[in-house]
């Protein structure tokens, strides 16, 4: 949550922060500013609202400088209003900062620093103040051995002399919490100072220009070689280079690697939203989720399934009696279809849990337990952090994640990439179905591993899944149906999703979809859930949405659909080929999708056509589909 772009060394810094905020707005989008540097000042623009009210602001009054420090903000401590927008300045104005985190600890450190009027509400201002302080401390010209960490800090500058760096790092030990920070300060106007701790930060420098940003979509249209700050580190950038140092100020080393999308792959390319383009980006993401992966061990012998990113020898999987799925949101229904794939092809226990519940129980966990941790951004907090609770443990964690040198990636053990390609509408879609994918890709492997499924029944399931993308064509084609079901239903007072077995995570997907951006009341429930009391909310209005593909649980399903409508439900039934003849009679609307290539890829395709209904819902309602209210993307804050 919150975006932050730093960008020193090139004309019109503020173009390019203005730009870098634009595709950072996702992950926050309540306010904006920018702060330029100069030996006379800082100058400072901000506005609440989203960017277009900056950009209007800056049209008015414009800012040129080649130092300059964007953040778009996803409230958390102060409503989201002008002096709550970052960047936020020390009291002398020499000093601003942009914040992507929580100060857990900033009440202590505002109560330190005295009697000192604050402008904002927020917990990140009391970090320009506490910076500004240290500047103006005189430093000693050597730190003792004794020295704490904060006077050590100072002991790098030369006595006498303000050392941003230096400052930062002192104040940074003082911080309690998580933290992005970017700083600059009139008196060194060509440096920023950043320091990360459990939020992300990523660092470049192309062509003199030195950069740093929340994440690599801010900075892809300069460059793809990039370097992600690991936590407790802290970098000068400048137009002449990076310094990377760790809390004690020894040089230290971030993660560097290539982003491999370039800068088409993160824009609308035709399309009225993100959310619509990556819905039809689909057929091609899930294509490339399932590229490459069944290949001959050595000539001669049957082709395996190879998962090579995985960096954990095969044999050890043998060694697996548990698997616990965490994940947040989309990524936890995805995992909800892991669950059905490991415990099928591996027959091995398996609970998926909430991240944020995990990490503060005392689940059963040993060296046996394999962690699965999904998440499409790898860097969502509650899944790292339980993931690290895991590991704690000394569990084998694998990352599932579409971001390469992710947070998520860089902590696991091993880790299988989703290849989905930037996702960039809040709501997720294409993350969702090639998540999916690999959660079945990980099922069948541990099958593998574990001598369960033969290498020629693995070939055929492999071959199955590769009909997946032309069988999503299909169902992209209904699109025209679901438009037409959306102008029938979008007014709807309350919808209900229900369905049995692969069935289910759809429901809950399908219902999480159509709140998220349509802002309609919807709920998921296991159809034979309904009559232990969500049914008593059925009244004549109401809508059903039945995932009822062919299957062993379709008679199930019919029944539950019948109960629901007996009670004046509208049923909107998503069929298959081999189900719809019966649905008709029992739905008020019935939509027929191809029959899955096998029965647990079935969920890849069910779940387009809620994509779409939510979307067309949604415009239909005039919502703003890509950055739905009250969300971001990337869920740094617990
Ligand atoms: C999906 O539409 C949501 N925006 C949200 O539930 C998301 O899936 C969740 O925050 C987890 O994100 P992650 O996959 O990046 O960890």
């Amino acid at each position: 949550m919150c975006g932050i772009i730093g960008i020193t060394g090139q004309a019109a810094a503020v173009d390019g922060v203005v730009s870098g905020l634009r595709r950072l707005e996702y992950r926050g989008y309540d306010s904006a500013g920018v702060v330029t540097t100069d030996p006379k000042g800082l100058r400072l623009v901000k506005r609440a609202g989203k960017l277009d009210n900056l950009t209007a602001a800056l049209e008015g009054q414009p800012l040129s400088a080649s130092t300059a420090l964007g953040h778009t903000r996803w409230a958390t401590h102060g409503e989201p209003n002008d002096r709550n927008a970052h960047p936020h300045l020390d009291p002398s104005g020499r000093v601003a900062i942009v914040h992507n985190g929580i100060i857990e600890n900033y009440q202590t450190l505002k109560a330190e620093l005295g009697d000192v009027r604050f402008a904002s509400e927020t917990d990140s201002e009391v970090v320009a103040h506490l910076i500004a302080e240290e500047l103006a401390a005189p430093a000693p010209a050597t730190a003792p051995a004794t020295a704490t960490a904060a006077e050590r800090a100072m002991s790098t500058a030369e006595a006498g002399t303000p050392d941003l760096l230096a400052a930062v790092r002192a104040v940074v030990a003082r911080l309690e919490g998580a933290y992005a920070l970017c700083v600059v300060a009139a008196d060194d106007p060509e440096t920023l100072v950043v320091a990360k701790h459990e939020a992300p930060l990523i660092l470049a420098q192309a062509d003199g220009v030195g950069y740093c940003a929340s994440d690599v979509a801010a900075l892809i249209e300069h460059t793809n070689e990039v370097a992600a700050l690991l936590d407790g580190q802290l970098a000068r950038i400048t137009p002449d280079g990076v310094e990377v140092v760790d809390v004690d100020g020894a040089p230290a080393t971030p993660h560097a690697y290539t982003v491999d999308w370039d800068l088409a792959a993160a824009e609308k390319q035709g399309y009225d939203h993100f959310m619509l383009k990556e819905i039809h980006e689909q057929p091609q993401a899930v294509a490339d989720t399932l590229l490459d992966r069944l290949n001959a061990p050595a000539p001669g012998l049957p082709p395996r399934l190879q998962l090579d990113e995985l960096r954990i020898d095969e044999g050890e999987f043998s060694r697996i009696d548990k698997v616990f799925i965490l994940a947040c949101g989309t990524s936890l229904h995805a995992g909800m279809v892991g669950k059905l794939a490991i415990e099928h092809w591996a027959g091995i226990p398996v609970d998926v849990e909430v991240a944020s519940e995990f990490r503060y129980r005392d689940p059963i966990v040993d060296p046996h337990t394999l962690v699965i941790a999904i998440s499409q951004s790898g860097e969502t907090i509650d899944t790292i952090a339980g993931a690290a609770h895991a590991r704690d443990q000394r569990a084998p964690v694998i990352a599932l994640t579409n971001v390469v040198g992710s947070t998520l990636a860089r902590d696991a053990d091993g880790v299988l990439y989703t290849h989905a390609g930037p996702e960039v509408a809040v709501a997720s879609t294409k993350a969702f179905t090639t998540q999916i994918v690999g959660c079945l890709l990980l099922g069948l492997y541990l099958g593998q591993a574990r001598g369960r499924v033969y290498s020629s029944e693995v070939a055929d399931i492999l071959e199955r899944f590769d009909r997946v993308p032309d069988a999503l064509r299909e169902v992209l084609a209904l699109d025209g149906q679901l438009r037409e079901l959306a102008q029938r239903y979008h007014d709807v007072d309350s919808t209900m999703f229900i369905g049995r077995h692969a069935g289910l995570p759809i429901a809950m997907e399908g219902a999480l979809k159509l709140k998220e951006i349509s802002y309609l009341h919807a709920e998921a429930f296991p159809a034979g859930e309904m009559k232990h009391g969500p049914i008593a909310l059925i009244e004549p209005g109401s809508l059903v949405v039945a995932l009822a593909p062919a299957g062993h649980v379709f008679g199930k399903m019919v029944s539950n659909i019948q109960e629901v409508r007996a009670r004046g439900a509208s049923v909107l039934a998503i069929g298959t080929a081999g189900s719809t003849a019966a649905l008709v009679e029992h739905a008020d609307d019935v939509l027929t999708l191809p029959e899955p290539p096998h029965e647990l890829a079935g969920p890849v395709l069910s779940v387009v056509p809620l994509q779409l209904f939510s979307y067309h819902v949604a415009t239909l309602r005039g919502e703003d589909v890509d950055q739905p209210r009250n969300l971001a993307k990337t869920v740094t804050v617990e």
